[in-house]
């Protein structure tokens, strides 16, 4: 017996040619392309959006099979004439292009859209996307703050009998890291005792500059502001003014942390077992070796407890040593993530690679698998089977929550002098352990600790139902849950869509 793919329905259903209403998928009236691809709109491409443009381009090395790209989006003219060519070299002669994805969202020529904008608009794309009928593939990380991550998943919740929504945490799709998880989860290597997350990666400073900069005569800034303030740029290094360096500031990102540390944060979770948030939250760090305009700490510890094992993540921007490029490795990896279990560990590299060693480092077993480039391929299939497998928009939330929480700590910290510092750790083994790790780095970096002091955040309970957090001092309950980082409602008409119900809307 054949089994019926969404193309041969598609093409059977075809009337006249036309791109006439084509199928029910779970309910959603959907159309499709002549051949029954799905029909992709591409929303912010400077970069990393560039890259999934080109999945959708005929006859590129990267096309996935079952998609096309049929529009565009970017509030850049300069990055929209570059799509508008890529399609035009690739033989796209009726892809349409949208400068407000508002617009976009009503046409009826696309049925699923990519969001690769900055982390700030990524909620609420993802929910505006949703509520106008589009399957979504989101960037990650989910969200800009705790609670607008909370909406989309709601968001998705609701509509999951019509669109299916994904995140691209693309390590989800990672056998290698599945078969380690596996490992894991059989015991073999007794209990895991702390699990460590690493994002050791350069990151220059970006220039020091003077009051507002210039933002480019091309680009719509009002809607590339979207949900968060609306303040004039204040960088201006290699990237320009707007695009990139937006990670380095709160009103649109969360630092290294939200950046590639969101990949590590999510492994790490994932191999730890930790379905939600931890029990409490500390971060210390701050952005030392220069000073330049961003905000966000270059260098962060976070520790979190989890009822099974604590969660540690280290964040460096700064070299090995003063003027070194090359990174310091933590078990053999910069960025990476290590399972310390009783009887050896598993360290998963940025790659995706996975190795089980015993406590003596000899090697006991690589993780076969195929790599990361495997999500994408999964993102079709989800579009085919209208369900995600891997990348669920929930565990998302969860894996960008923990790098909120790193962050709330660290903003609603202070300045201390580094013997205090040493007083707060303390008590705790493994904190006490990242702490000093902390310290040699800094040191061969020649960082005065005296001269810029580190910032120390306070221990914070985290409520893993109301997803708030609180302290014995109100004032800093109070200060930690009006953090942005925790929550913004947006902006005018980029307000968030609440989409929680009941006494839960209000937190
Ligand atoms: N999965 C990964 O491994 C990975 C890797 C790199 C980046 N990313 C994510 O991709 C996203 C984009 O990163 P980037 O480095 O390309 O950033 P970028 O700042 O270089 O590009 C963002 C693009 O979005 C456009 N944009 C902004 N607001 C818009 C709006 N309202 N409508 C339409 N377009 C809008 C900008 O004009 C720009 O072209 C980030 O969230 C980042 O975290 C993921």
């Amino acid at each position: 017996m054949k089994t019926w793919s969404r193309k041969d329905f598609l093409k059977t259903s075809l009337v006249g040619g036309g791109a006439a209403l084509l199928a029910t998928r779970g309910g959603l009236l959907a159309q499709g392309s002549a051949n029954g691809d799905v029909r992709i709109g591409i929303i912010g491409f400077n970069a990393q959006g560039f890259g999934h443009l080109q999945n959708y381009l005929p006859g590129h090395k990267s096309k996935l099979d079952g998609a096309v790209l049929a529009a565009i989006c970017d509030v850049d003219d300069k990055v929209l004439a570059k799509g508008r060519e890529a399609a035009k070299q690739a033989g796209l002669t009726s892809v349409a292009e949208f400068k407000d994805y508002r617009k976009m969202l009503e046409s009826k020529a696309i049925d699923a859209v990519v969001i690769a904008t900055p982390n700030h608009q990524h909620s609420l794309m993802t929910i505006m996307a949703l509520q106008a009928g589009k399957d979504v593939y989101v960037e990650k990380p989910l969200s800009h703050n705790i609670w607008e991550g909370r909406q989309a998943v709601e968001a998705a919740k609701k509509y999951s009998g019509k669109n299916i929504a994904l995140i691209g945490t693309q390590n989800r799709s990672s056998e290698q890291i599945m078969n380690a998880i596996a490992t894991l989860r059989s015991g073999k290597l007794g209990k895991i005792k702390w699990v460590t997350g690493t994002c050791y990666k350069t990151r220059d400073s970006i220039g020091l500059h003077d009051g507002p900069q210039p933002v480019d005569a091309g680009i719509d800034y009002d809607l590339w502001t979207g949900p968060a303030a609306l303040t004039p740029p204040t960088r201006n290094g290699p990237k320009g003014t707007v695009h990139y360096d937006w990670h380095w500031f709160w009103n649109y990102g969360g630092g290294d942390i939200s950046n590639q540390g969101i990949h590590q944060m999510d492994v790490a979770r994932w191999m730890l077992g930790a379905q939600g948030l931890p029990k409490s939250v500390m971060s210390f760090g701050g952005r030392f070796g220069y000073r330049d305009d961003a905000e966000t700490p270059n260098t962060l510890v976070s520790v979190m407890n989890f009822d099974s094992a604590p969660l540690i993540f280290e964040v460096r921007g700064l070299g090995r040593k003063k003027g070194m490029k090359a990174m310091d490795l933590y078990r053999k990896s910069s960025v990476g993530v290590v399972a310390q279990c009783e009887h050896g560990y598993i360290n998963v590299a940025e790659t995706g690679s996975a190795v089980a060693y015993d406590n003596d480092g000899k090697k006991l077993e690589a993780f076969e698998g195929a790599d990361n480039g495997a999500h994408r391929k999964n993102w079709i299939k989800a579009l085919q089977s209208r369900k995600v497998t891997h990348g669920l928009l929930v565990e998302g939330h969860y894996s960008t929550s923990l790098c909120h929480l790193a962050n709330i700590s660290y903003l609603a910290g202070a300045e201390k002098a580094n013997v205090q510092l040493a007083d707060a750790v303390a008590s705790d083994l493994a904190t006490k352990d990242a702490y000093w790790r902390m310290l040699d780095h800094l040191k061969a970096n020649e960082v005065d600790l005296e001269a810029t002091k580190p910032i120390v955040g306070p221990l914070l309970k985290v409520d893993a139902k109301t997803e708030m957090v609180s302290h014995t001092d109100q004032i800093v309950t109070d200060a930690a849950n009006n953090s942005l980082i925790r929550k913004r409602e947006g902006r005018g008409a980029f307000k968030i869509p609440v989409m929680q119900t009941g006494s839960m809307a209000a937190s």
